[in-house]
């Protein structure tokens, strides 16, 4: 398959230098970029900031903002037959950018916060796109109930959810703990694991569901 991964925090300016961000390192997404293109996959990385290695023989487009990141999966998404959106995107970004850098005062500072486009409700939405779509739900409570509203909501196949209020797993951390929660209704626990064994084991879900 040909296989679009959105990956990684976005940044969102407020001025020539600060910006609106996530903890998110992108680990999550390049295990799966790096395990989806050893099993023969092709891979079109859809990256916001990240300080790791783009995989080998793997595609990459460098992204900043979600305006970014949603201008890419636009012009990409009709030639994939699958995609998988791990990337935490802003869900606000500051509506106006100062082009100088914001001096201090005496006051505090009010920022204006408008939301962004939700990348993954677009691909069904918007790009009418018909392949197998995997989205991603960062949760810090009612994780079942948030992550099967997200797997409807967005039209996915998979949904696959995380505890992100948990220190030794998820956003910046090499381990994760997921749980798969397919269209069908079939649910998958994978107990903590090094982020390179959920990749295997959310690319078996989706090779599953692509051999179908
Ligand atoms: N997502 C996206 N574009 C956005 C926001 C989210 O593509 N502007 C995608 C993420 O990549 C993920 C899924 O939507 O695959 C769910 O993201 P999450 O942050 O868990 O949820 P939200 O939809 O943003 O909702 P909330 O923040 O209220 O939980």
């Amino acid at each position: 398959m040909r296989i679009l991964i959105t990956a990684g925090p976005t940044r969102e300016a407020i001025d020539p230098v600060r910006y609106i961000s996530n903890r998110s390192s992108g680990r999550m997404g390049y295990a799966l970029a790096a395990e989806a293109q050893a099993r023969g996959h092709h891979v079109l990385l859809v990256s916001g900031p990240v300080t790791i290695n783009t995989p080998e023989g793997c595609r990459k487009i460098s992204v900043e903002s979600a305006d970014e990141m949603f201008d890419a999966v636009a012009e990409n998404i009709d030639e994939v037959d699958a995609a998988i959106m791990s990337a935490a995107v802003s869900d606000y970004a500051p509506v106006h950018v100062a082009v100088e850098k914001i001096k201090k005062n005496d006051q505090g500072l009010m920022l204006e916060l408008a939301k962004t486009r939700d990348i993954l409700a677009a691909v069904r939405e918007k790009f009418h796109f018909q392949g197998l779509l995997v989205g991603f739900a960062a949760e810090t409570e009612n994780l079942r109930l948030n992550a099967l509203k997200k797997l409807k909501q967005k039209e996915c196949d998979l949904m696959v959810a995380n505890d992100v209020s948990r220190r030794d797993i998820g956003f910046d951390s090499d381990y994760n703990e997921v749980t798969i929660f397919r269209a069908d209704g079939h649910e998958e626990v994978i107990s903590r694991q090094l982020k390179k064994v959920v990749a295997c084991a959310i690319l078996d879900a989706l090779d599953d569901l692509g051999s179908k």
